[in-house]
């Protein structure tokens, strides 16, 4: 199966082509953001109604990773970087 590189935090990740942006957030092990409360937060629900998991995508913020199919090369900042 044919694979594409995303990066996550800047770090490289290899994913299945098809795979949306939350499972690169898993394999990176990165949160997709840090609550107010200071406790890392992910996708929840997986279609799109929660927002847990929400990142920025190619310098867009508030993408939910959920719905966003990796593509070659996307680079995807997390709460975790300090970016949202
Ligand atoms: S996991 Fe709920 S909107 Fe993405």
């Amino acid at each position: 199966m044919p694979n594409v590189t995303v990066f996550v935090n800047g770090a490289r990740i290899q994913m299945p082509t098809g795979s949306v942006v939350a499972a690169a957030l898993a394999a990176a092990r990165a949160p997709a953001r840090i609550s107010l409360g200071g406790e890392p937060r992910g996708p929840l629900c997986g279609m799109g109604i929660c927002c847990e998991c929400r990142v920025t995508i190619d310098g867009q913020p508030h993408r939910l990773s959920c719905q966003v199919v990796c593509a070659e090369g996307m680079q995807v900042s997390t709460d975790e970087a300090g970016i949202l």
